[in-house]
Order: C-alpha cells, then structure tokens, then sequence
C-alpha cells in the first residue's frame, strides 16, 4: 500500500435558529424549515504530531519555492523529512453547525453524519448558500432523513487557526475529528445543543462519517484509530490508488494566504496557504461542461486556506489499516477528478487491494463513481445525483 500513499468542556456560544417561512423562488435560498444551531465547541486535544524539516512561508516567492521543495523529483519524502517527535496537549475551538430533521422526515434522526471537508474550503463546502436545493448536502441530508454536523476544520473559518508547522497537522485533525464523534456518543452534543436549541433534539445512537478529499484522509485515519465511534463511512472526492499524490502540490496554484488577499487572511499566519486564482481552482476542482461558471466564482468567493503541516502530513492519514473498523465505507469519487485520479478515476484503483490493505474487516467497501463531475462533488450540475448515490448506499448498510 505504501505505493498507493503519499472534553470537558462544551460552550454554545451562538444561537439556534428556525428560520421564518419565506417565499421560495427559483435561485432563492430555501430557508423554510430549518432547525440549526452554531456551536463553539471547546475541545481538549491530545495528539502525536511531528516536526518535519520543510521551508517555511512568509509570502508568495516562498510560497513557490514550498512547492518547488516538495514536489521536485529527488525530494525526500514526508517520512524522511520527521526531525522529531511533536506532541500537542491543547485545547481548541471548533466551529460547528448541528442541524436536525423535522417531521415528517425525521426517521433517521438518531442518525448523525459527521462532516469533514477538504483543502481549500470551509463548513460550507457541505452547506452552499447558492441555490441550496441544488447544492446544499446539508439539505439534502436532512430531507432524507439524517442529523448532520459539519465543522471548521482547525485553521480554516471561525475555527482556531494555531501554527501552521507543527499544530495544524494531520494527527490534530484527526483527534478532533474523534472528540466531537466522543461527544455525540456520549450523549454530550446532544444535551448541550438541547440547552440552546429552540427545536427538539434527538438522541444520536448512530454515526455516519462523511469526509471530503483531505477530509475522507482525516476520515479514514479516523476509522483506524477510533473504529468504535463509527457506524459507516463515506470517502468522497479521494480514494487509494495509483494517481494519489501524481498532481503534486503544484496543481493547487498556492499563493501566501495572508498576502494573496491580505483582507480576507489576515488572521493567518506564517505557512498559510491559498490558491491565487480562479483558474486555479478550476485547475484541481472543477470539469469544465458539467458545472454553472457562477457556480466556480461562488467557489471562490467562499475559498479557505491549508497549511504547510498539513501538506506535508497529508499521505500519513492513509498509511495505517482500520483493521478494527466493522462498519461499510463507501468510496464516491467524481469521474473527472484532477488531484485524486489525475483527471480520470477509471481504473485507477483496486477494491479488493483496498480491502485486504486498509479495511479486512469492514463489512464492505464500495464504490461509486459519480458521472460529469470534478473533484467538487457538492458544486457540479448533478450534485443532487451524488447525495442520492451516498444515501442509497447507506440505506443499503441499514443506516
Ligand atoms: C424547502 O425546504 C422544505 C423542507 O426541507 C421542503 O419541504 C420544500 O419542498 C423546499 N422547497 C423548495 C422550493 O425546494
Ligand atoms: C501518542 O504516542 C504515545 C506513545 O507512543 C501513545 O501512548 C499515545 O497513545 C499516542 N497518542 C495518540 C493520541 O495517538
Ligand atoms: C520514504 O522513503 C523511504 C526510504 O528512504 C522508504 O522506506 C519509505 O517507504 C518512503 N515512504 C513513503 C511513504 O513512500
Ligand atoms: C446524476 O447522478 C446519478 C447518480 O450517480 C446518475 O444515476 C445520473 O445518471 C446522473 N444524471 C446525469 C444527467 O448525469
């Protein structure tokens, strides 16, 4: 596989909210019916980091060079590069949304899905507020039934945005990732958003983790230190396989994040990074003829930054097999997607290989590819055929 690889405390600070009924007119958000809440959830956070030799960066000459450093052909490794041991024992804030179902499509609201997004942007990856019915996979998920939570990951959007080197690595992500699954398996996420929550919260029984590319890593890291905390997994837009890694960072079109747009990162410090462009989005993103160019100027309006730390980590969230993890875990992969599959997913990668290397015990590991989409699963045309492809799936799983 090596081949294949490259709480205590839980404050609410914000408000629950349901919505006024509003007319809904094509293009218009849907904001009928509702039941979020916005948490603030404080996390104390143990975790294995390392200290890799990398160059740091402190604007946009530095920024090539960080992408020259790692992606030149006789370039050491992430593994060659570890200097030494970081362990990290600190508390952070997480910026979470927790939405629930209401009836009459509330019979899977014990069910909560987690979800994780990627590189390059925030909770609203899950949640566009353009044309929600058409893109919203929060609005699709609680149409078809399910509680979701989608947070900031570290150092992207109200999350805390601590040292881009050694903190905001993978094996803090991950850890996060485990404490809010701990709370909802404790029970804690629901008491506490039951004390803010203007609507009823259910008892979540069950968990589903949904990640997105950098975030299905985070996932699947996730399954292999934390099997218990899951019930099924869904890895969307990354999957183990021939051309992981092959686009290099050089496909992403990084800038320094606090001198590419200095007004919207200013809060970032040494070692954030962006993509400078529109087209660079594209680039990694989007499949030109499948996706509204409105649609890509959204993406960019809304587009978030990632860290040197986590760059250079990213493959050691696939090294370790979830020998522990029973649940399914479907793999939904886009058809034309440029970072995970260098552009064509088809016959990049080998179920059975995956199996015995990652998952030998899960009770199954699917595939789907979406047809006519880009890595942007949520923001191509079809974006309702992915989610309706996820939750087949998972009802499929009894889930
Ligand atoms: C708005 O959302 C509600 C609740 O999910 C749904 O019942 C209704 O059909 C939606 N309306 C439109 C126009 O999408
Ligand atoms: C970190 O490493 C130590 C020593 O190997 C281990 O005991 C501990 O469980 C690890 N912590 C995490 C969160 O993986
Ligand atoms: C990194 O390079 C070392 C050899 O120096 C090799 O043993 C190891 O498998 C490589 N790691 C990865 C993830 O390719
Ligand atoms: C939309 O996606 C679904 C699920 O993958 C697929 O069955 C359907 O053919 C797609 N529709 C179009 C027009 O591509």
């Amino acid at each position: 596989m090596a081949s294949l690889l490259f709480l205590t405390a839980l404050s609410l600070l914000s408000h629950s909210s349901i919505a006024a009924p509003a007319p809904v007119s094509s293009g218009t958000p849907n904001t009928t019916t509702r039941s979020c809440v916005d948490l603030a959830l404080s996390l104390p956070i143990k975790a294995n980091n390392s200290i890799y030799d990398i160059p740091r960066v402190d604007n946009n000459i530095d920024a090539v060079d960080f992408v020259w450093d790692l992606d030149h052909w006789s370039a050491p490794n992430a593994t060659e590069r570890i200097r030494g041991p970081k362990p990290v024992d600190q508390t952070f804030t997480i910026s979470a949304q927790l939405c629930v179902p209401q009836a009459p499509n509330a019979e899977k609201a014990d069910i909560l899905q987690i979800a994780t997004h990627g590189f390059g942007f925030d909770k609203r990856y899950w949640d566009a507020g353009l044309q929600p019915e058409k893109y919203s996979y929060v609005d699709a998920a609680l149409a078809a039934g399910y509680s979701i939570l989608t947070y900031d990951r570290l150092g992207v959007g109200s999350s805390d945005k601590p040292d881009a080197y050694e903190i905001v690595q993978v094996p803090v992500q991950v850890e996060i990732l485990a404490a809010i699954a701990g709370l909802a398996r404790r029970g804690t996420l629901a008491t506490q958003a039951k004390a803010k929550a203007s609507f009823t919260v259910p008892t979540f029984t069950k968990t589903v983790l949904v990640g997105h590319s950098f975030g299905s890593g985070l996932t699947i890291s996730m399954l292999a230190h934390y099997p218990h905390l899951v019930d099924g997994a869904v890895a969307t837009g990354l999957i183990p396989n021939t051309q992981v890694g092959a686009a290099g960072q050089r496909a992403f079109g990084l800038e320094y994040a606090a001198a590419s747009n200095p007004s919207r990162f200013h809060d970032r410090g040494s070692g954030y990074l962006v993509q400078g462009t529109v087209s660079a989005l594209q680039q990694v993103f989007f499949k030109k003829g499948f996706f509204e160019p409105r649609v890509l100027e959204y993406a960019d309006s809304i587009k978030e930054t990632g860290t040197a730390g986590e760059f250079v980590s990213f493959g050691s969230a696939l090294e370790r097999p979830a020998g522990g993890y029973r649940g399914p875990i479907l793999f939904a992969l886009a058809e034309y997607d440029f970072g995970t599959c260098l552009g064509d997913c088809k016959g990049t990668y080998d179920v059975s290989e995956i199996r015995r290397g990652l998952f030998p015990g899960a009770a199954d590991v699917g595939v789907h590819v979406q047809p006519g989409s880009g890595h942007t699963l949520t923001l191509h045309g079809n974006a309702t055929g992915h989610y309706e492809a996820v939750f087949a799936y998972l009802r499929e799983w009894g889930l």
